[in-house]
């Protein structure tokens, strides 16, 4: 009987293991849904939908685990990360040295490029030529990063910071800012959902930048499982089927 037990402790405490290790079977994940066609709100479902959606979605199936997604605010994504809330970060978020420096970054699952948005008639090709501007930038985002740059160097007048890119958008809406630096295929997504915005945006203004899923530092096994699950999801046609549904032509 005591032998008995005893085994049934050993494999309980085997199982128990096993189970963390495998992180409980669910990937709690975290993103900031404004960031259309990566992440948003469906109006009619009240869904997490976009590309970056779908491909945590699908990373999720790979590794057998329940992907469960929070909305919440861009700024305290990476906080909300080191704290252990989540597991991970998907939100288009770009793979700076900086970031590195508190996060781990997958392997790059997007490649992507700054823009300026500013009003339809506004005399704007890119950025030179700001000085004097206002630039609206999400706070904390590689546009504010560009932004911040730039006026330090006095080749813009200032830089308004916003909780949403919806904000810094409405900035230049109402003429309270001159321009957004923003991701290009937001800009694009945007003015598509709102046609009626007097807004146009210049094209690609900077280096091309890269992003990435952001996992705690502490948890490289679970790095090691994203990427090899990234690299499957692109052997097999998945990231490509993902890609087409959110930038195919049709
Ligand atoms: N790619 C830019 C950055 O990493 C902007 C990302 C904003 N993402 C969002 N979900 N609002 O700084």
């Amino acid at each position: 009987m005591k032998k008995l037990s005893a085994l049934l402790l050993t494999a309980i405490v085997v199982l128990t293991i096993g189970s963390v290790a495998l992180g409980q079977g669910v990937l709690k994940v975290a993103t900031e849904a404004g960031f259309m066609p990566f992440e948003y709100v469906d109006a009619q479902t009240g869904e997490l939908m976009g590309f970056d959606m779908d491909l945590i979605r699908a990373v999720g199936e790979v590794l057998g685990l329940e992907v469960q997604i929070d909305n919440i605010a861009w700024d305290g994504l990476i906080p909300a990360l080191l704290n252990g809330n989540y597991d991970c970060l998907i939100a288009g978020i770009t793979i700076t040295p900086e970031r590195q420096q508190a996060v781990d970054f997958s392997e790059p699952y997007f490649e992507s490029v700054l823009t300026v948005v500013t009003k339809n008639g506004a005399e704007i090709s890119g950025l030179d030529g700001l000085a004097g501007k206002i630039a609206a930038v999400q706070i904390n985002t590689t546009g504010d990063f560009a932004a911040s740059d730039l006026a330090d160097a006095g080749e813009l007048k200032s830089v308004s910071r916003y909780d949403t890119v919806a904000d810094a958008m409405q900035a230049v809406i109402i003429g309270a800012a001159d321009v957004v630096l923003i991701d290009l295929p937001v800009a694009n997504a945007y003015l598509q959902a709102n046609p009626a915005a007097p807004l146009h945006h210049v094209g690609p203004v900077a280096d091309n930048e890269f992003y990435g899923i952001a996992v705690n530092k502490t948890n490289k096994a679970l790095l090691e499982q994203i990427n090899s699950a990234l690299a499957e999801l692109k052997a097999n046609g998945t990231y490509e089927q993902i890609f087409q549904k959110w930038f195919g032509a049709n």
